[in-house]
């Protein structure tokens, strides 16, 4: 027997374990004190009215023979569903056929489960910083892995030029970590780069709902030939709140195709094969999301998050420190102040102002002496949060 080497290759423990970890260590060897979590981008408002009234009459529906479901249709999802976000795709524009939508637990799980599509003999292309998963994933499959490093020169959003050479890339826009987020023109560029290097893009859209300014992309089928050359992956956890209820949606275009193979129909082999779909009432609620008086709601949802992602960015503008993100994104990308490492910031605010953020070394090496704030919390313990990192930067004898 021969165990995956690969796993050795990893860090001991996933990022946000290793940060709750040390909380946990931190809150216990201090009882009393009053930590505030910035850390992990868990959303606090419970779901919507809507999703949960969907949830309810779904759950009443599975107590009774003729409204019972099990495995049947598919899974690839429930029709309703695919056809609503069809529908929400639409209304930006973007055309799909409901067979290129495939309904997922989250777009977690499809990050890694989509990689089963692809050889393990190709290079994966990956933004520095980035969302672990991508990294994580592909050492655990042996792949080999090269870094596009984001930084305050380029804006923390990665451009190709001829001389990249690469199989598979990542983007996440609006991303995770920095909140930086591509135009559509921009994201031409890397749709025509893709469609010359015959390499796939997977297009990490978690964080669309927060796109407010005009010209950005909410999808990279946005772009004209996207669908020749990119797979894009979603979520409810942030636009509806489904980080404990779980459900995601992956479109794979059906003129994607590679070396003769069509994606789309690998992908469905690939599910039917390995996966039995989403709860029924699960996807009952995701499509509630999308009626006129969910999407109500969840926009009441993503402006109180707003609201808290601009009270963080007033008090870091008061302390002088250079943040990005916050606009189009949940994530406050802030330079450490103090010339501190992103590490040893995260121990001294911590330790001096009792609030818990994201080290922006856990999401690659160019995220050294940079840090992340999210702005999915309570807002008065944001409030809070914010007075206490502007108190604290005060007592730093150059400020910043
Ligand atoms: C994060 O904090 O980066 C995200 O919440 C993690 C995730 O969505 O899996």
């Amino acid at each position: 027997m021969k165990v995956n080497k690969h796993y050795a290759e990893l860090e001991e423990s996933y990022l946000f374990s290793t940060i709750a970890h040390k909380v946990a260590d931190y809150q216990a060897a201090h009882p009393d004190k009053d930590i505030i979590r910035l850390g992990i981008g868990d959303v606090t408002l419970p779901l919507a009215k809507s999703v949960v009234k969907a949830l309810h009459e779904a759950s009443e529906e599975q107590g009774h023979k003729e409204t019972f479901h099990g495995y049947i249709p598919s899974e690839q999802g429930y029709p309703f569903l695919r056809e609503a976000i069809q529908k929400y795709y639409a209304g930006r524009g973007v055309e799909l056929d409901t067979a290129e939508i495939f309904i997922s637990d989250g777009a977690k799980s499809d990050l890694g489960n989509l990689l089963d599509l692809f050889d393990v003999d190709n290079t994966v292309l990956v933004p520095d910083p980035v969302y672990p998963v991508y990294v994580d994933d592909n050492v655990m499959a042996g792949r080999r892995i090269a870094y596009m490093p984001a930084n305050a020169d380029n804006g923390f959003l990665p451009m190709p030029n001829d001389s990249l050479k690469g199989d598979i890339v990542y983007l996440c826009s609006p991303n995770n970590p920095t909140g930086a987020t591509y135009t559509v023109d921009q994201l031409k560029v890397w749709v025509d780069w893709a469609k010359a290097h015959k390499a796939v893009i997977l297009f990490d859209a978690a964080y669309e709902c927060f796109v407010s300014e005009p010209g950005l992309a909410r999808s990279i089928f946005e772009v004209e030939g996207a669908k020749e050359c990119a797979i894009e992956v979603c979520s409810f956890s942030k636009i509806a709140g489904f980080t404990g209820t779980r459900c995601g949606y992956t479109v794979v275009p059906q003129a994607l195709e590679r070396e003769g193979m069509s994606l789309n129909k690998m992908w469905l082999r690939r599910q039917t094969t390995k996966f039995n779909g989403v709860a029924y009432i699960v996807q009952r609620a995701a499509a509630a999301v999308f009626t006129e008086e969910g999407m109500k709601e969840i926009q009441e949802n993503l402006d109180y998050y707003r609201r808290n992602a601009a009270v963080i960015g007033a008090a870091l503008d008061k302390a002088g420190v250079w943040y990005c993100g916050g606009k189009n994104s949940p994530y406050i990308w802030l330079k450490c102040p103090g010339n501190m490492g992103s590490w040893q910031f995260f121990d001294w605010l911590l330790e001096t102002a009792g609030v818990v953020g994201t080290p922006g070394e856990g999401f690659g090496a160019c995220g050294e002496g940079y840090f992340r704030l999210t702005a999915f919390g309570d807002a008065d313990r944001t409030k809070e949060a914010a007075d206490r990192i502007l108190a604290a930067i005060k007592t730093l004898p150059s400020g910043c």
